[in-house]
């Protein structure tokens, strides 16, 4: 007898989520395929964390091998998946180390507390952050989220948060001389706050302006992070590097992993004993995600660019198509932003129907993180879909 899932959800778990009415049964590469055996192409791979699709045969034979080495060690043990993540990463992006969490909210967690030691040693205190920004939700990721529907009423930690409308240089500049804060925090790419490039020319000035004042600069690439932006982080497209690096959701290949990487020069604040976890680092996260960052550089990183670009082209061809219900379209690589002049939850519904998994973020964009093992076959059934519905519309 087939149960009744959704009676058995809503009777037992909190209703934090709506929930698509999808009972997974399971998942092979593009594909979910549910219970009663239909299969829905997943455009979002689990909110960009099966960066390589459902089940990819590598990362299960290596998910298999270190399960039956070790699986939970605790932090009293060297951690041999760990240290060679931390290896890879390091090697990948720039010299530092790395603090391990197990997920994106904690990763900001360790930020602040990391930001608010270096504050101390400097007589510096509080984070510049952007307007509709969006950092996690346990509460001290939760004072620098700046999305009203998502930061309520909760109680906020004291941390002084200076928020900045919009790429504005001199106000930045203006920021940092009357307020002194500790750290700019941003995502290179703004995930739900509606997939909104910050260029190239501002994280540079920022840049500039962060070395000029001795302010740490802070990039949250939990979202953008693991080739999701066609570079393995989206500060990679721009000249400089961060002083804190934020990771999660990819990192561990579809298993809870996060953390921060803090460059050499800075990475003296944390002592034995001022922050720590019983989980993390996962020895099976870890080897998973470094097995993932291995194949990312093979080859798929690069493939994925170029069904990234099709991807868009295609869409623009749709907006050209649909200038009356299609806005714009942005993003990078296979992060993209599809403004919808017309309701989203009634376009993620459509989608739904016709075996396409798609999430609308900020109220109207419709927000594509397919895996990075699409390829141009699935834009192509994707693109065919959209346009129906576009037409019925
Ligand atoms: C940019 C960014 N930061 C932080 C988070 C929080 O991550 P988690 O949901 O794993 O706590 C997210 C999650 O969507 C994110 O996109």
């Amino acid at each position: 007898m087939i149960k009744d899932w959704q009676r058995l959800d809503e009777k037992y778990i909190l209703p934090t989520y709506g929930r698509m009415s999808i009972v997974v049964d399971r998942g092979e590469g593009m594909y979910i395929i549910d219970e009663k055996g239909n299969q829905y192409l997943d455009m979002f791979s689990g909110l960009a964390v099966n960066a390589l699709g459902h089940c990819h045969p590598e990362l299960l034979e290596t998910l298999q091998h270190q399960s039956s080495r070790f699986g939970h060690i605790s932090n009293f043990f060297y951690n041999k998946p760990a240290i060679e993540l931390a290896e890879k990463l390091v090697e990948a992006t720039f010299p530092g180390k790395i603090y391990f969490a197990n997920s994106g909210a904690e990763s900001t967690e360790a930020a602040i507390k990391y930001i608010h030691k270096y504050g101390k040693d400097k007589n510096r205190e509080g984070v510049v952050v952007f307007k509709n920004s969006f950092h996690g939700r346990t509460l001290g990721a939760l004072k620098l989220t700046r999305m009203e529907k998502v930061q309520q009423d909760f109680p906020a930690p004291d941390i002084p948060v200076y928020e900045l409308a919009k790429e504005d240089l001199v106000e930045l500049e203006r920021i940092f001389q009357q307020h002194e804060p500790a750290a700019l925090l941003f995502e290179p790419v703004f995930g739900s706050g509606g997939v909104q490039v910050i260029s190239v020319e501002f994280i540079e000035g920022a840049r500039k302006l962060c070395d000029e004042y001795g302010i740490l600069l802070c990039m949250d690439e939990i979202q953008t992070g693991i080739g999701r932006t066609g570079a393995l982080f989206a500060y990679q497209h721009t000249s400089i590097t961060p002083d804190i690096l934020l990771f999660a959701k990819g990192v561990g290949g579809g298993l809870p992993l996060g953390g921060i990487l803090v460059a050499d020069q800075i990475a003296h604040y944390f002592k034995n004993g001022d922050h720590g976890t019983t989980f993390a680092p996962n020895p099976i996260a870890a080897a998973v995600g470094k097995r993932t960052i291995e194949l990312l550089e093979e080859n798929i990183l690069q493939e994925s660019k170029e069904v990234g670009q099709y991807l868009r082209q295609q869409l623009q061809q749709l907006q050209e198509a649909y200038p009356d219900i299609i806005g714009e379209i942005r993003g990078k690589g296979l992060m993209l932003g599809v403004e919808t002049l017309k309701n989203s939850d009634q376009l993620t519904l459509e989608f739904l129907h016709k075996g396409i998994l798609v999430n609308v973020t900020n109220g109207n964009i419709l927000r594509l993180l397919p895996s990075l093992i699409i390829e141009k076959q699935h834009v192509d059934i994707f693109i065919k879909e959209f346009r129906e519905i576009l037409q019925q519309w």
